[in-house]
């Protein structure tokens, strides 16, 4: 049976002055992710590697991290594709470290939610106890599709050169989603989230390095939502206000209507 090697960052920021790598011969076999790697090192070789994972299947986003120098899902990414002998697994750049592959996640999802991902509706009552159920129309969902593709991995967001140096900046992955609400026909929120993105920190900190859209697992192109959003931003327009939003309803359980 072949082998290769797996180089895996080990830190505790408790304990450790400085991250190391610690390396572990993994028995080769067919189709085998990089997650699996992790999961053989830790089962067999050493108990104490930390690192995060859940659905194996590239649907969760927990197991993101940087592999062989570029962020990737471990568990979508076959040690095959990789070629060479060596495998080596890092933590996500532009994140805490909590433990050896596991990243504090905390500020990410904080900037996700201040950007509002999810429908504003001035019909409060409406939206809180709705009567039916929204409906898009397919040419609606078009505008959009791609964007809700995300599973929060923070890949894009760790490959940022912007975040890397403004703390401050939401980051594509926020900012994407941020105009998928901006475009959703059912949304009102507009001119919130617009006002929100026009800072010095906001959409104009980007530089369109493209490197969001390049590591994506998912195929989103964050790098075009921020260029979408800037326009929107320029016009001073929300494409609807308040009241605006489009009124497609299902027709409630039991109705003949
Ligand atoms: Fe869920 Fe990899 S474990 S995306």
């Amino acid at each position: 049976m072949s082998e290769f090697k797996l180089a895996v960052q080990r830190f505790d920021p408790l304990t450790d002055a400085k991250p190391r790598l610690a390396e572990y011969t993994v028995p080769m076999r067919e189709g085998m992710t990089v997650l699996d790697a992790l999961l053989y090192a830790r089962d067999y070789l050493d108990h104490s590697i930390a690192l995060r994972f859940s659905c194996r299947q590239a649907s969760c986003g927990s197991c993101g991290m940087k592999i062989n120098g570029r962020p990737r899902l471990a568990c979508y990414t076959q040690v095959e594709e990789l070629g060479g002998e060596k495998v080596v697994a890092q933590p996500l750049d532009n994140f805490a470290i909590v433990k050896d592959l596991v990243t504090d996640l905390e500020s990410f999802f904080t900037k996700h939610k201040q950007l509002m991902p999810y429908v504003l509706r001035s019909d409060a009552q409406e939206l809180d106890h709705p009567t039916a159920e929204y409906l898009m129309k397919p040419e609606e969902l078009k505008k959009v599709l791609q964007f809700t593709y995300c599973i929060k991995c923070g890949l894009c967001t760790s490959a940022c050169p912007t975040v890397a140096m403004d703390v401050k900046f939401p980051g594509p992955q926020a900012m994407a989603q941020a105009y998928r609400y901006l475009m959703d026909e059912r949304d009102e929120g507009g001119e919130k989230r617009l006002e929100a993105l026009d800072t010095a920190h906001g959409v104009w900190r980007c530089h369109f390095a493209g490197s969001c859209s390049f590591v994506c697992p998912k195929g989103v192109d964050p790098a075009l939502g921020i260029q979408l959003l800037r326009r929107h931003v320029l016009s001073g327009k929300a494409p609807r206000k308040q009241g605006e939003g489009a009124k497609v309803w299902s027709a409630p359980a039991g109705s003949t209507k």
